[in-house]
């Protein structure tokens, strides 16, 4: 059975855009793979996080996981600071990767860029690593994720290359070399208030972002202050409509129905109607996650489902991670 290994920062709510980009591909998944989604808190902590909010916020991701569909009896569900091989990893893959290959990464230029003031971490610049070693630990053959991580993707697969050509013996598979499967349609849903700006739940604007714990009413006003066009006319247009193109793209994975008929439907309608229903159609989605995820939250049931995800990644990760340092030289040699 091949593998599959994603993961999610708790770095504050996930937005919609988390969820179509990457967790929605997850549910399908999990009957064919076997499955290890994460909650990276170990990359959070990349930029400044209030430590109880973060806390929280680990919480309430391993609940969403759960809430969307995903069944702790096929997927290993876990948090990444609660299985250290990923950290020890991610220092053998660091030592086997370039400040240059790591300075070259786009979100980490945005991201120190917005981090200037307050200082960048080293913890910033080698957050690609750890991310190579979360996904090499699991032997991963396939990564779903949104379309802003395809290039720590190609990282990952040139990392998984050099290792192997350096130190597989003859015959060995030492690191599997993954793929990235992005979704064909919401690989980069965008900002609501600025249509050319990647959606993110880190954004200090909140009307820029619906996140999977708005309330129908904040998710009416912000779909209803979304940025459009003065044109008045629903078409699928990226470069000249962003911002309509972006919610069609969104009522489209909503509601599973598809953009070109989603446009027709609303061609003369106006966007006052378009943007009523597309609020509800969120809405219609994040209602039952949320009861669900508020129930297991309240059922104490949640530890049990995070120990055996650690429990069962923590198998996978060490077999992989012995694997490494055997192949590195580090340590006495163990089988
Ligand atoms: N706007 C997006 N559209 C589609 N997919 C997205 N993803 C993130 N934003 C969008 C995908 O969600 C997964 C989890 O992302 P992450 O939390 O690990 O980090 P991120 O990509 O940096 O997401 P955010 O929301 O922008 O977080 P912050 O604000 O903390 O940096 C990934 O698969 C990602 O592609």
């Amino acid at each position: 059975m091949k593998t599959i290994f994603s993961g999610i920062q708790p770095s504050g709510i996930p937005t919609i855009g988390n969820y179509i980009g990457a967790m929605k591909q997850f549910i399908a998944l999990q009957d064919d793979y076997d499955c290890y989604f994460c909650v990276v808190d170990e990359h959070a902590i990349t930029v400044p996080q209030d430590r109880l909010k973060l806390r929280k916020q680990i919480l309430d991701l391993a609940a969403l996981y759960v809430a969307i569909g995903l069944d702790p009896n096929k997927a290993a569900i876990f948090i990444q600071s609660e299985v250290s091989a990923h950290a020890e990893a991610a220092w053998i893959v660091q030592c086997h990767t370039t400040i240059g290959e790591l300075e070259r990464m786009t979100q980490f230029k945005d991201k120190a860029q917005q981090q200037a003031k307050q200082g960048v971490t080293a913890g910033l610049l080698t957050y690609p690593p750890l991310m190579v070693a979360d996904i090499i630990l699991y032997d991963t053959d396939l990564v779903p994720v949104g379309e802003d991580q395809k290039q720590h993707l190609e990282l990952t697969r040139d990392f998984v290359d050099r290792f192997n050509q350096r130190y597989a013996q003859k015959g060995q598979t030492l690191l599997t070399k993954p793929e990235v499967k992005i979704p064909e349609h919401g690989a980069r849903i965008m900002s609501l208030q600025d249509p050319t700006k990647k959606m993110s739940k880190s954004d200090t604007n909140q009307k820029g972002f619906v996140s999977m714990a708005d309330t129908p009413d904040a998710i009416r006003k912000k779909i209803k202050s979304a940025v459009t066009d003065s044109s008045g006319t629903i078409e699928y247009d990226v470069e000249n409509k962003p911002g309509i193109s972006n919610l069609l793209t969104i009522f489209s994975a909503m509601t599973g129905k598809s953009i070109a008929e989603l446009a027709e439907t609303y061609r003369d309608s106006g966007y006052g109607t378009f943007k009523a229903d597309l609020a509800e159609a969120i809405i219609d989605v994040l209602e039952p996650i949320q009861t669900k995820q508020a129930a297991l939250l309240a059922s104490g049931e949640l530890d049990a489902i995070l120990d055996a995800g650690a429990e069962k990644a923590t198998m996978k990760a060490n077999r992989t991670l012995k694997r490494m340092q055997n192949a590195v030289g580090l340590g006495r040699k163990r089988s």
